[in-house]
């Protein structure tokens, strides 16, 4: 539906295979959440095109938020029919921090993003973080990260080069991020290579995982993580 040469993404069989199961795993884990609250709200952040939603098919008991750029909001609803349901597509910067209380606080929240996080300056990574679990009463945060290796190896991903776009905050330790929240815990690290089912990338795509996963520092550039988080006020905190 988009008039566009898409292989001036530069994108790869392997790249774009690699995505999807980057995706599935986050599928999964916000699948899992919503099994165990069925009442939750999912604030779904950089939406872009993604079609989450629609694969998840949340019960109507769930908020579901889906959050982009306005002009890319205004692109997705020419594109991507709206779920029924509880749903709502925000146009907004996750930076900016009027439009978070449009969501409202009032139950466990999974805040979802991915392909976002490397894209965000450090301090505003950090904002975002603080912001969502300093928000909501509990839920969990899933998303993926670059490595600094990662970082300093950008020009080497084609789709983000032919972009144009400018890759920045990095994450090499998971534990840094509990200090930036007290009741923010990480609950799950899986690398890329790690995958499941990267044994059935094209052979070139699944060459290059081999190799990476044997060779330290490269098999920690791209990682997908679980993090669970409770207001600081809960009691289990004893404030
Ligand atoms: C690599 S795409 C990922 C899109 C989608 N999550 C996916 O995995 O298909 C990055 C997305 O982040 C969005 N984005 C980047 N910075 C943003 C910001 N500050 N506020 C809202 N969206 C942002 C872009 O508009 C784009 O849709």
């Amino acid at each position: 539906m988009i008039d566009y040469d898409f292989r001036r993404t530069g994108i790869s069989r392997s790249g774009a295979a690699g995505i999807a199961l980057r995706a599935r795993t986050l599928d999964g884990w916000t699948a899992e959440f919503l099994a165990e609250h069925p009442t939750a709200t999912v604030l779904h952040l950089a939406c872009g095109l993604d079609s989450r939603v629609l694969r998840i098919a949340p019960p109507p008991t769930v908020r579901w938020v889906d959050v982009d750029y306005p002009e890319v909001v205004e692109l997705r609803e020419r594109l991507v029919p709206p779920p029924s349901g509880d749903y709502r597509l925000l146009g907004a910067s996750v930076t900016d921090e009027g439009w978070y209380e449009e969501v409202p606080a009032d139950r466990p929240t999974v805040v979802v993003f991915e392909g976002l996080s490397m894209y965000l300056r450090k301090e505003d990574g950090k904002r975002l973080v603080q912001r969502v679990t300093g928000r909501f009463p509990s839920g969990q945060l899933l998303f993926d990260s670059f490595s600094s290796l990662g970082i300093r190896l950008q020009k080497l991903v084609t789709p983000v080069r032919h972009a144009g776009a400018r890759l920045h905050w990095a994450i090499d330790d998971p534990d840094e991020l509990e200090g930036w929240h007290r009741g923010l815990r990480c609950v799950d690290v899986l690398r890329a290579v790690d995958l499941p089912d990267t044994d059935r990338l094209p052979p070139a795509g699944k060459l290059g995982m081999w190799v990476m996963a044997r060779t330290p520092g490269w098999r920690d550039i791209s990682r997908i993580m679980r993090y669970e988080f409770r207001s600081a006020r809960s009691p289990r905190h004893g404030v």
